[in-house]
């Protein structure tokens, strides 16, 4: 048995097409079979700086949502100003070439500009809230279909920790600031679709058996609530060294599908800080992992948009918080630091192409 095949053996990470496991297709929503648009976190500087990565974007992607722009600490570097000059010049592009745009994000922990500390009453807090969604969602109204209105609300480790991660948000508000941004949201832009985005639901550790369970609560919440909740963002942000929960992902997804939601795959990558140096083995690991994922979401309800947190390895966030120890480069995303497809990108165009 040749080197490459017991390694992705021993990681289970075989291109088995996996036995789809028979989950209710619960829930009153339609699954589609149609083709499903994919895109990628995009940084609009590198539209206008690198034609390559221009290129790559206009041949991939069929829809956009922008890596930064739309964040506090992109749009507000004062409490009385808005910058726009970046989610404009992306709105722009995706409207001269036919895309779509995704919001991201209203909502979130991080990414707050220091100004903000001086916000420390319920009161300022909400009001503060309700000036930015108003603002922003009331600007782009009818230009962005689809918002990530709360961003990573649920804390890493629900297991060892409180459910709802701490933030500006939850600490002055508390877990109502889910529900009041959703309910904003949709008083500035009727049409928006509402969508709760989050992370690390994938994996068979307690990990993340505690967060799907606290998403669920709070989703669960929503919903007996009345509040207007469309979709469900899963960011997608696979450890390349762990298997995926088939099980435990699909049954999830069912919940939250059989509440009604849409599901969509906002910010995939495959972390691959841990996995082997040989790039080969190691982006036949990655393209197996996103595999595993998508079909676990797939064999419930297939996701309503697949998008990449960038298209190529050449830009990347990854080595932010994971770059390897042996110092090569990342290789989490479709295409390659030369913007040429991996297996990873023949995954998605798989999953992606319409079934029926
Ligand atoms: C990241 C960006 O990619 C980085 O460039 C930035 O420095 C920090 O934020 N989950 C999210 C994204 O929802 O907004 C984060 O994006 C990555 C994790």
């Amino acid at each position: 048995m040749h080197r490459r095949q017991f390694v992705l053996g021993a990681l289970g990470a075989g291109a088995s097409a996996g036995s789809a496991l028979a989950f209710p297709r619960a829930g009153s929503r339609a699954c589609s079979t149609a083709a499903i648009p994919f895109g990628a976190a995009i940084r609009v500087d590198l539209l206008r700086d690198d034609p390559d990565y221009r290129r790559a974007v206009l041949a991939h992607c069929q829809l956009l949502v922008g890596e930064g722009g739309l964040k506090w600490f992109d749009l507000r570097p004062a409490a009385d100003r808005f910058v726009f000059d970046h989610p404009d010049r992306l709105i722009a592009f995706a409207e001269a070439n036919g895309l779509k745009m995704r919001g991201h994000t209203l909502a979130w922990y991080a990414g707050m500009p220091k100004w903000t500390e001086t916000i420390t009453t319920r009161q300022e807090a909400e009001r503060a809230l309700y000036e930015h969604i108003d603002t922003v969602v009331g600007r782009y109204k009818g230009r962005i279909p689809s918002w990530d209105v709360v961003n990573e609300a649920i804390s890493d480790n629900p297991a060892i920790q409180k459910p709802m991660r701490p933030s500006l948000w939850q600490d002055l508000i508390g877990t109502r600031h889910v529900e009041l941004a959703l309910r904003r949201t949709a008083a500035v832009d009727p049409k928006v679709q509402l969508v709760l985005n989050d992370f690390g639901f994938e994996n068979p550790t307690l990990q993340c058996r505690a967060k799907r369970a606290a998403f669920l609560r709070l989703v669960k919440d929503l919903k007996d609530r009345d509040a207007p909740l469309h979709a469900i963002g899963l960011q997608g942000h696979l450890p390349g060294e762990q298997e995926i929960d088939r099980e435990g992902l699909s049954r999830f997804v069912a919940e939250l599908h059989g509440m009604g939601l849409a599901i969509l795959v906002t910010e995939l990558d495959v972390i691959d800080d841990k996995l082997p140096a040989d790039t080969v083995i190691r982006d036949e690991i990655v393209a197996s992992r996103a595999r595993s994922f998508l079909q676990a979401i797939g064999d419930v309800c297939r996701p309503e948009a697949v998008l990449t947190w960038g298209l190529s390895d050449r830009h990347t966030w990854v080595p932010i918080w994971f770059s390897r120890k042996d110092k090569m480069p990342n290789r989490p995303l479709p295409l390659d630091a030369n913007y040429q497809p991996k297996p990873f990108m023949q995954v998605i165009k798989d999953f992606t192409r319409a079934t029926s």
